[in-house]
């Protein structure tokens, strides 16, 4: 068996931040399954088996006996990967059970309900972004606020918190954050979180986190509630701002695909289905065999990790029979996996594409001119976090 690479989940070639690692490719094509070495910001670095085929991803996330490499555990310290309500912490009936009581706030219903709401937000951004410039940084006036101000609507938080509310956000999943730092910040989240709950429990809210504590509230703990507030955050902020700054960065350098966005309504939501496949910002959590696993006649050992590259698994030539390494947003929608698979799939998808959908046409019919203020070679992309980014985004007008 080969020695395995040091290689984080979703490595990214040098130089080109969109397209996967060689290493990534190189393994798609092998027969046996690669086994890497992952630098982790929380854990030691640890060994598990990568998947990069789009075949293998699908097949493994919806095989039960692949469970969460992180399993809730309350007399372990608490940490991001190590919460209760975090459904990303729980496998089989517990996760069911946790689930059930969320799908219902998250309903295409409920998300189409909110469209006003993402719209005044989209809006008062923009005229943010007006009084800024011409010459802004679009990262910090538009694409972080945007999905920072939808959570606060459905956590309902004040304005007034507003700030030090998406500081701890970015701190959950900034990389270079030591582990006291992530220690310091999960207590301060609680704590703020705890006063949300409690407020909400005195007299439920209009938003989503008041719905979860009327409707569900007397069957979960105070803990499993600060937990799905933390969870909500996390999993709902940087991954949108992320989607929000990596397509507006492409459609600028490629202003033919951003005239179909900002021009031709009918082909906005097959737009989005290629930026969300294209960027594939996030990742799946890790892994664990709960027994063994046959995969392709190639076994995964009970009690050993399991990564997935999103990012490659979504190029494979399994998925279409395409070139699917250039960004083409008139491309028929693909079956990508950028929000997951299987039982763990992305409870906010809905409510993320309603985001892309509003802003992006938005932003760029109030802005026709907008256009790059640097070179694309010195776009500073954020490559080591969690979540693929760009840092700052100069623009004009
Ligand atoms: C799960 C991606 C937006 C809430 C996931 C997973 C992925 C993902 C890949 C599966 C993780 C795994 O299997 O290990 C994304 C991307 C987003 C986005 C790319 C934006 C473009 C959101 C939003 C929310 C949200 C807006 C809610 C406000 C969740 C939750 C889970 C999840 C609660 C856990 C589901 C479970 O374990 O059952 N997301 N997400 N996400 N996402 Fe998202």
């Amino acid at each position: 068996m080969p020695e395995p690479q040091v290689l984080p989940f979703a490595a990214r070639a040098a130089g080109c931040p969109f397209t996967p690692a060689p290493e990534l490719y190189a393994m798609q094509k092998e027969e046996e399954l690669s086994r890497v070495d992952v630098p982790s910001p929380i854990l030691d670095t640890f060994e598990a088996v990568a998947v990069t085929r789009y075949e293998d991803a699908r097949a493994l996330l919806s095989d039960e006996r692949l469970q969460m490499g992180f399993v809730f555990d309350p007399d372990a310290p608490r940490s991001m990967l190590n919460q209760p309500g975090n459904l990303l912490n729980y496998n089989g009936a517990d996760h069911t059970r946790l689930r059930r009581m969320l799908t219902g706030a998250f309903t295409v219903k409920r998300i189409r309900a909110l469209q006003p709401v993402i719209e005044e937000i989209v809006a008062g951004r923009l005229d943010a972004l007006a009084a800024a410039g011409p010459g802004a940084d679009l990262i910090s006036t538009f694409c972080t606020p945007i999905p920072t101000l939808v959570i606060c609507e459905l956590l309902g938080v004040p304005y007034a918190d507003r700030a030090d509310f998406q500081r701890r956000a970015q701190v959950g999943l900034d990389v270079n954050a030591t582990r006291e730092e992530h220690i310091t910040n999960l207590v301060e989240m609680d704590a703020y979180m705890g006063e949300l709950v409690a407020a909400h429990r005195r007299s439920p809210g209009d938003n989503l986190l008041g719905a979860i504590v009327r409707d569900h509230g007397d069957r979960l703990t105070e803990d499993e509630l600060i937990g799905i507030g933390n969870m909500l955050l996390v999993a709902g902020h940087e991954t949108t701002a992320s989607m929000l700054a990596c397509s507006s960065t492409l459609l600028l350098r490629h202003p033919d695909q951003l005239a179909v966005v900002r021009d031709e309504p009918a082909a906005l939501d097959g737009a989005v289905e290629e930026l969300l496949r294209y960027c594939s910002p996030a990742i799946t959590m890790p892994r664990e065999a709960a027994e063994d696993i046959e995969l392709r006649g190639r076994r995964i050992r009970r009690g050993e990790r399991v990564v997935l590259s999103v990012l490659v698994a979504n190029r494979d030539r399994a998925l279409a029979d395409t070139d699917l390494d250039t960004l083409d947003v008139r491309r028929a929608p693909q079956p990508h996996i950028t929000f997951g698979y299987g039982v763990h799939q992305c409870l906010g998808q809905q409510l993320a594409r309603a985001e892309l959908r509003t802003a992006l046409p938005a932003l760029f019919n109030r802005f026709p001119t907008l256009r790059l203020a640097v070179e694309p070679d010195a776009i500073d992309y954020r490559t080591t976090a969690l979540v693929f980014s760009v840092n700052t985004l100069p623009v004009t007008w």
